[in-house]
């Protein structure tokens, strides 16, 4: 069969597929989540159980997904529909293939609220406004930003723009170019960062902390946070990977990029932690969970420690950074169905999808402020968002790509298509693909509706 080309272009070599897809990996899961979770969960213990769930749903996923889009050439949704027309099967799969562009979307409107506050910290930090505070003061700046709805309003746009900016500009122009500083940047940042804790005199704290398998600390919900995490950190569920597929050479090995894109993630965010813990502990502070270690506990830090304003201010660009990257893949799903659904121009897609993307990000970050009581079933804008899509969307999606790719794909066509029909390679990708992975991701998602419905 005559290879097809995406209409949308397609990546230079193998290493922008590898970078583009690492960039959209790579963010604020690795470097503010994962941290936390694995403290909160056991440290050694709970990276064991990430590693066997990054092994059992997200290498087999991201195969299937990058393998369905590299058939197909095309959107999510026309990519699902082709290969379900060649596997002689419903086409009604497509949907589920549009489902992952919407909750790609919809993330967006949020993420961006969230990556808005880190740009204004970029500013915070190179001010110096975090120097010499304590625990009060900075708990009262992040309290006073979320307070605001205009600043919240104006970082919001700026970062919406920032990633209209980079999506507008096409495959090459636009998202290779982007990931082509970005990611560098990004590394070096880290390097960097990771050099001065080395430095920090609690290096090794850090690491016991982050390490120490503590099988005690480990529960059932613990499984439940590093199988969900594990999905979100590797952006599966979402379309992206279909449509980074698309634009992947039919040269390249699937599995080898693959497995390159997942080390590399998990690396990231293990130095993440070895970054973060080790500067805490340096410090006297407690690491806490949530939003207070980005925005209290870490400013902290900065304030009040040698050369704070410099690391500070490279720490917040190297998180913008990875948000920004994670965040263009979060709306290219989308820019590629209007397009081919619509017969929009790139322009016009995202220009479509950049206002409405504004308008609910703005509602969601009103969650904060005037809007704290505009509540459905309990939960405001913000929250309902982030439980409509992480617990619903991504899930249902994940497990429906699962089912598609492993039961109704044909299986002469996806063992040709990842390269891996000799040998036990394709075996093993199948029954887990088949068997684990759905198993897996029934479990978090029929657990997740039932801590919260
Ligand atoms: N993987 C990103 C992170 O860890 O922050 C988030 C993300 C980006 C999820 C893109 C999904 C996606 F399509």
């Amino acid at each position: 069969m005559q290879d097809k080309v995406s209409i949308h272009g397609s990546w230079s070599s193998r290493w922008a597929f590898i970078l583009a897809a690492l960039g959209s990996t790579v963010g604020l899961g690795n470097i503010w989540k994962f941290p936390y979770i694995v403290g909160e969960n056991g440290g050694g213990a709970f990276i064991l159980v990430y590693l066997a769930c990054v092994a059992i749903i997200g290498v087999p996923l991201m195969m299937a997904e990058v393998m369905i889009g590299r058939r197909g050439r095309q959107s999510s949704f026309y990519s699902v529909r082709d290969l379900a027309s060649e596997s002689s099967v419903s086409t009604y799969w497509a949907w589920v293939g549009l489902a992952g562009a919407v909750a790609g979307f919809l993330i967006f409107t949020f993420y961006s609220v969230v990556s808005g506050w880190l740009l204004a910290y970029v500013f915070h930090a190179a001010n110096g406004n975090f120097i010499g505070a304590g625990s009060d003061q900075l708990k009262a700046m992040f309290e006073a930003l979320l307070a605001d709805p205009k600043a919240l309003i104006i970082w919001h746009s700026v970062f919406v723009i920032l990633v209209m900016g980079v999506l507008i500009r096409g495959v090459s122009r636009g998202l290779e170019q982007a990931i082509r500083i970005l990611m560098p940047s990004l590394f070096v940042l880290l390097l960097l960062l990771l050099m001065y804790a080395l430095t920090s005199g609690s290096f090794g704290q850090g690491l016991d902390f982050l390490f120490d398998a503590d099988f005690s600390k480990l529960s059932w919900n613990s499984v439940l946070v590093a199988l969900g995490h594990a999905f979100f950190t590797l952006s599966l569920g979402m379309g992206t990977m279909i449509v980074y597929g698309s634009y992947m050479s039919k040269k390249e090995s699937i599995t080898t990029s693959i497995l390159t894109v997942v080390i590399l993630d998990t690396v990231v965010a293990l130095v993440a932690g070895m970054v973060i813990f080790p500067i805490v502990f340096a410090n006297e502070l407690d690491p806490g969970s949530g939003p207070g270690l980005m925005f209290v506990t870490l400013p902290i830090v900065f304030g009040n420690m040698l050369g704070g304003q410099v690391f500070g201010f490279l720490f917040f660009m190297m998180v913008s950074i990875a948000a920004w990257s994670s965040a263009i893949s979060l709306v290219e799903p989308g820019v590629t169905w209007l397009m081919e659904r619509y017969k929009l121009s790139r322009v016009q897609a995202c220009v479509f999808l950049g206002i409405s993307a504004w308008t609910i990000g703005v509602g969601a970050l009103l969650s904060f402020n005037v809007g704290k009581d505009w509540r459905f079933k309990g939960l405001n804008i913000f929250q309902l968002l982030d439980f409509m899509t992480a617990n619903i969307l991504l899930p249902l999606c994940g497990l429906l790509i699962t089912l598609f790719a492993g039961w109704w794909v044909k299986r002469s066509i996806s063992s040709e298509e990842l390269g891996i029909s000799k040998g036990h390679g394709f075996v093993l990708w199948l029954f887990t693909i088949r068997f684990l992975a759905p198993v897996a991701i029934s479990i978090i998602f029929i657990a997740n509706l039932n801590g919260k419905i």
